[in-house]
């Protein structure tokens, strides 16, 4: 990698180029914190926060949606793109948010959800009482269902959260949802449907928002022309840009349209896909200057905790990113993924649930299969690597705390939809990812807020609890602000080099300016030469002869 362009990245963060190395810290806004007491969290709770955050040293926020909704997806069913949900707060409560932040020097992101809106969104409603053929149902996907009478949905096509994709409304007709039934896809070939989501980003971009997350970015764009083909065959159809439901290559029209909008703010307003496609080169088209300007790779975060996929996954990631001329992102964990210290910790298949037949059957249960320390060792392990990486780190609250997924959700207390459709998400859903954070180690909902928690904590939340980590010099969240604090100081251009180790379980890379990084991924230490200069951070037992196993260091350069 060493004959690469070299982008140099400034230390302060104070450029339009912000975003290229940043470290994003991902806030699920009804479970950070909640200010009024009701048991979901908010916008005042956020701002009661902002020290905690600065002090972690992230460089920017990205905040789920925290939109009017049902929750029939958390947030994900958007009512209007241009509120906060009452629940939450208020747009005055946002805009001190903001600016609270920003006086901090912490960007933020937002969420826009664009695929689909909720059931309740005011188009969805006026295209229910408008009836068939309206301009009001052409901002959807409306079809007459098969049969006889109609009475078989168009095609037999599963949604994401598993069932059917296909809902009939009064009349008959039937509306296609990618995702829960709450969730009505747009019609991206609609140009209202398009007006409306410039109209929404030139809203969040006024006041003040620094850059946008895009949710299942890849979906936007159809082509359901008849005949429709079925499940059968839609799955045998290559995903490569003439797909007709994914990453079909009409998508990018509609990014061009949006990068107009976010280079009219100064600086430039940013933008990250959230779009799982089948290849580095596929993914690149959202990472486009043109277009988005950014895409999340989510390669390490479906990766085992193994030398060698590490060291493919970066190398490639890489080299996609000199093509674009973008960074790469990094994530281990988000809110739809099992917390990365719970996956490390877990043998295969334990505490999910597997499809055997037509049955959902659990596989195990986590709480007794957990090895709760080996996990977060090897977590702290990956995540400190990450931190040393070139490009931008995606972080999910609750792991500077060592958090794992919480196991013990009833059914009954469950909210994920993919849960109860029984699909995606290993068939146990999202929700154990998705608990409020515990602040202080006593006190109702572990000082999340004065009432309860909308999902339950469990007992040992105390043990991770802000307060009683930050006092503790050993835990994890002191070691996630050393981290970032020392990443801060010795963040270099955005390119790195391998250097052999002579052991297949151990990688160790050099930066530019000389900031070495050694992850020890077995289970027999290290010895690092004599000569190699001083550890400054080890993801776990103090290193200075040798990395011990699991464990990553940072060697800083030398003078
Ligand atoms: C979000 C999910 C959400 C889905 C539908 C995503 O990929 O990250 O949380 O359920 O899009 O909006």
């Amino acid at each position: 990698m060493t004959d690469a362009l070299v982008i140099e990245t400034p230390a302060d963060q104070e450029t339009p180029a912000w975003w290229r190395q940043a470290v994003v810290y991902q806030i699920y806004p009804r479970s950070f914190a909640d200010a009024n007491g009701d048991g979901l969290g908010d916008i005042p709770g956020i701002l009661s926060r902002v020290d905690y955050l600065a002090e972690l040293g992230v460089d920017a926020v990205w905040l789920s949606p925290f939109y009017p909704s049902a929750l029939a997806d958390g947030g994900y069913d958007v009512a209007d793109y241009r509120d906060v949900d009452p629940r939450l707060g208020t747009l005055a409560d946002f805009d001190a948010m903001v600016e609270a932040l920003h006086a901090r020097g912490i960007r933020v992101v937002v969420d826009i959800v664009p695929n689909h809106t909720s059931n309740l969104h005011a188009w969805f409603q006026e295209a229910l009482a408008a009836g068939r053929g309206s301009a009001a149902r052409d901002r959807y996907i409306f079809r007459e269902g098969t049969g006889p009478d109609g009475s078989e949905p168009p095609t037999d096509w599963q949604s994401t959260f598993g069932g059917g994709a296909w809902e009939r409304v009064e009349d008959g007709q039937w509306y296609f949802h990618h995702f829960a039934v709450e969730q009505p896809d747009l019609n991206w070939a609609n140009p209202e449907v398009r007006e409306d989501f410039l109209e929404t980003l030139r809203f969040w971009s006024d006041r003040g928002v620094d850059g946008f997350r895009i949710d299942v970015a890849h979906m936007l764009t159809k082509d359901l022309a008849d005949p429709l083909p079925s499940s059968v065959e839609l799955e045998a159809i290559p995903r490569d840009g003439n797909h007709p439901l994914f990453d079909r290559d009409d998508v990018h029209e509609v990014y061009a349209e949006w990068r107009k909008v976010f280079n009219s703010y100064d600086p430039p307003r940013t933008a990250v896909a959230e779009a799982w496609v089948e290849t580095p080169e596929r993914r690149a088209k959202y990472a486009s200057a043109d277009g988005l300007g950014q895409a999340f790779n989510f390669d390490l975060l479906v990766a085992d905790f193994d030398a060698t996929q590490f060291r493919t996954l970066i190398t490639v990631n890489l080299a996609e990113a000199l093509v674009t001329g973008s960074s790469t992102t990094w994530v281990l964990s988000n809110h739809d993924v099992t917390r990365h210290a719970t996956r490390y910790g877990l043998p295969p298949l334990a505490g999910r649930r597997v499809k055997q037949g037509t049955e959902w059957v659990a596989a195990g249960g986590p709480e007794d299969q957990l090895d709760r320390e080996g996990g977060l060792r090897r977590a702290r392990a990956a995540t400190l690597l990450l931190l040393g990486l070139p490009g931008s780190t995606y972080l999910y609250q609750g792991e500077e705390l060592g958090l794992h997924e919480v196991a013990a959700i009833t059914a009954e207390q469950r909210q994920d939809p993919a849960f109860f459709r029984g699909g995606a998400f290993d068939g146990l859903g999202r929700d154990g990812c998705r608990v409020p954070l515990p602040w202080t180690a006593d006190g109702a909902s572990f000082g999340f807020g004065s009432a309860g928690s909308h999902l339950p904590q469990p007992a040992w939340f105390a043990e991770y609890a802000v307060d009683a980590e930050a006092s503790d010099p050993a835990s994890t969240l002191s070691f996630y602000r050393r981290a970032l604090a020392l990443r801060h100081e010795l963040q270099t251009g955005e390119t790195l080099e391998w250097l052999e180790t002579g052991r297949e379980d151990v990688l160790r890379f050099v930066r530019p300016n000389g900031w070495q990084v050694v992850t020890n991924f077995g289970t027999e230490p290290f010895a690092l030469d004599a000569d190699t200069g001083a550890v400054v951070l080890s993801s776990g037992a103090d290193a200075e002869a040798s990395v011990p196993g699991e464990t990553t260091v940072w060697i800083a350069p030398t003078a």
